[in-house]
């Protein structure tokens, strides 16, 4: 059986296509087999970050619907082995996805894959409740701004209330909070709220700072996860967070301002 992880947030372009794809890449490359869902229908934008666009055939919907089978709607990943990419549908119909529909491909990939990570669209409406309803536990992705933390914080009552576990009274799924495009710098101007501030507000444990970088456009403009770019500061603090998803100790790294050298404390530059 899969263990299905739901990247979600509330709040729109925070981050939660860039780490599905990096958490999903981070996980077959440590050899366990995974599937990464777009329920983002009517966007389409986690094949681009995988850079699997042009290879879109059939989608999510197509499979829920029955005009094609999951062999058909997969995308086997050219680069890392055991990843598979299930796409979104261009559809505007919002209901596509429905509850028996998404449970049925959803138990059906369950018998193949390890992990099935599902890219939540943005806000508490119907995409983003079946993103999470079967999901086993779930990664909060939060940027350091009030906004952000807040609907984060929303965020987490629904994943305390509205999904499969929970109204089968297994309670609250499993949260983690992944804290992105952090920037020191600007944390120490006052212009971003700190990780404990974060930590005070959402208690929840904490699977990863992933600093701001332009790693992370340049990657998804070349269509391939940042965290295959393993030179970036982005890269290493996403294959941390993998590591500490498959239950390694890894202190956080990129949290704290770098010192600067002699000649940068003398030009100040
Ligand atoms: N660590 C980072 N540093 C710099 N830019 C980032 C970082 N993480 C994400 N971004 C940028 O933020 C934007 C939104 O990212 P992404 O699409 O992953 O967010 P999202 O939460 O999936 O958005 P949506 O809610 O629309 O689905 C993108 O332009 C992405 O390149
Ligand atoms: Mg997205």
């Amino acid at each position: 059986m899969a263990r299905i992880v739901v990247i979600t947030s509330g709040k729109g372009g925070v981050g939660k296509t860039t780490t599905a794809a990096a958490l999903a890449t981070g996980l077959a490359m440590q050899g366990r087999k995974t599937a990464v869902v777009d329920f983002d229908v009517g966007l389409r934008n986690l094949d681009l970050i995988m850079g699997c666009e042009r290879r879109v055939v059939y989608d999510f919907v197509n499979v829920i619907n029955g005009d094609a089978n999951l062999r058909q709607a997969l995308i086997k990943d050219k680069r890392t082995e055991n990843l598979f990419i299930l796409p979104a549908s261009q559809t505007r119909d919002k209901d596509a996805l429905t509850t028996e529909g998404v449970g049925r491909v959803l138990d059906e990939m369950s018998r193949e894959f390890d992990f099935i990570v599902c890219d939540s669209p943005a806000g508490i409406e119907w995409g983003a409740l079946m993103a999470s309803y079967y999901a086993d536990e779930a990664i909060v992705v939060t940027n350091p701004e009030v906004s952000s933390v807040r609907d984060s914080d929303r965020m987490l009552g629904i994943l305390a209330s509205k999904t499969k576990k929970a109204e089968q009274g297994e309670g609250a799924i499993e949260a983690r909070l992944l804290l992105t495009r952090y920037s020191p710098e600007r944390v120490n101007k006052g212009e971003m709220l700190s990780i404990e501030d974060v930590q005070d507000i959402l208690s929840i444990d904490m699977i990863g700072v992933i600093p701001e970088s332009q790693a992370v456009l340049n990657a998804s403009n070349s269509g391939v996860p940042v965290v295959l770019d393993e030179e970036s500061d982005a890269g290493q603090a996403y294959i941390d967070a993998v590591a500490r998803f498959l239950g390694e100790d890894r202190p956080h790294r990129f949290t704290t301002l770098q010192k600067k050298g002699f000649f940068g404390r003398l030009f100040g530059s």
